[in-house]
């Protein structure tokens, strides 16, 4: 069996949430070619979308294997402490827990990981694509995940016979502390169902895609794990990674990228409290425009059988998504033009975790019942 684990988090970045610093990503680059020289991992890519750190591993301990988590942790507490020492901003932010033992999932960094036989006669090959979004939640991943998995509009591939059967979902409860709350749907019967819960990006999220037609076979995994839903308080966003095999019984990396060019509205952006669109960059991009528009990146990559990793392909560093990288910032600036009016911001619900929240007791506290009619009774008060 082979494992993608694909964990991420933001560690420390430069003038505010924009990128890690070129000392932080070396110091990570060590000591994932030491990993890789000591035969924990057999091949591993390292990248960062606008502040976070993304360790992609390739091994054989499994998903969930304590090696591979307590190793990544032990990176981004040595990138954290570079960020100190550079007096980087939000350093250590997603480090939530003081040391977790063997698993990083609820203790801050995002976790994406899927595991496979790679002697598998339905995979003579092995692509698949790695997304990682900055400034947004996982629920960012509901929408394209959704049109692609159970809509023939945006994946005609949906059409043939090895994907016919349709996909199990697995959607996690994102507002539940404490072991994983989850169901599992089945497309295209349930894809209504499907809709009426990941409507709601803030609650539901996709954990895991299966294939039908090959049961053992996991297609998309998303981290899925709140930052608030841990802390308890607004801890930045929780930027999400997805990991997606591509290609046979699976839809097409150009089926799994085509509604990106929507450049959807999702929750997040500045202090994570607005809806914004979500704009396709290059990898390795820092966030630098007005309200820290999201980001997505998408990497692609194939995998040997033992193990190696090719060259990446940067998919949306290319000309063909300039016209949806305009379309985002023209969707952006037109949502800002309102402030914080209306659907500008969160629901109340999220701005719950924020600071917002002491404000909002006060007044709160302030309001009367005033019977039987309010107005004309205050005024004469
Ligand atoms: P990050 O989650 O990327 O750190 O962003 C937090 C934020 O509040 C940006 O305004
Ligand atoms: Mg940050
Ligand atoms: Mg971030």
């Amino acid at each position: 069996m082979l494992t993608l684990s694909a964990i991420k988090a933001d560690v420390g970045s430069i003038g505010g949430h924009t990128r890690p610093s070129n000392r932080m990503m070396r110091a990570a680059r060590e000591r994932l070619t030491d990993a890789k020289a000591r035969g924990l991992v057999l091949d591993f890519d390292l990248t960062h979308t606008g502040d976070d750190i993304c360790l992609l591993m390739v091994h054989r301990h499994g998903s969930a294997s304590p090696q591979i988590h307590d190793f990544a942790w032990e990176v981004f507490t040595a990138a954290t402490v570079i960020a100190q020492e550079e007096g980087l901003y939000g350093a250590g932010q997603d480090l939530l827990k003081d040391a977790p033992s063997g698993n990083v999932r609820g203790a801050g960094p995002g976790v994406a990981e899927i595991t496979f036989d790679e002697t598998a006669k339905e995979r003579p090959a092995e692509p698949f694509l790695v997304f990682t979004a900055d400034k947004c939640g996982p629920g960012a991943f509901n929408f394209p995940l959704w049109t692609v998995f159970t809509s023939p509009l945006y994946c005609a591939g949906l059409m043939l016979p090895q994907m016919k059967p349709g996909f199990r979902f697995t959607v996690i409860d994102m507002e539940h502390a404490g072991g994983d709350r989850i169901v599992a749907l089945d497309a295209p019967e349930q894809h209504i169902d499907l809709a009426v819960l990941l409507r709601d990006e803030n609650r539901f999220g996709i954990q895991a895609i299966h294939s039908r037609r090959y049961p053992h076979q996991q297609v998309v995994a998303v981290s899925t794990d709140r930052l608030h839903t841990i802390a308890g308080e607004y801890k930045g966003k929780d930027d999400p990674v997805a990991i997606i095999r591509s290609q046979g019984a699976f839809p097409a990396p150009e089926e799994i990228v085509s509604p990106y060019f929507t450049a959807h509205y999702v929750a997040g952006d500045a202090r994570g409290s607005h809806h914004m669109p979500l704009m396709p960059a290059p990898i390795n991009t820092a966030i630098t425009g007005a309200y820290c528009l999201p980001l997505v990146a998408c990497m692609a990559y194939s995998v040997t059988a033992d193990g190696t990793l090719s060259d990446p392909v940067d998919v949306f560093d290319n000309p063909v998504w300039d016209s949806t990288r305009l379309k985002a910032q023209e969707k952006g600036e037109e949502m800002r033009r309102q402030g914080f009016m209306g659907p500008a911001m969160l629901p109340i619900q999220e701005l719950e975790y924020s600071a917002f929240r002491n404000t909002l007791a006060e007044l709160e506290d302030q309001f009367k019942i005033v019977e039987p009619f309010g107005p004309e009774l205050a005024a004469t008060e």
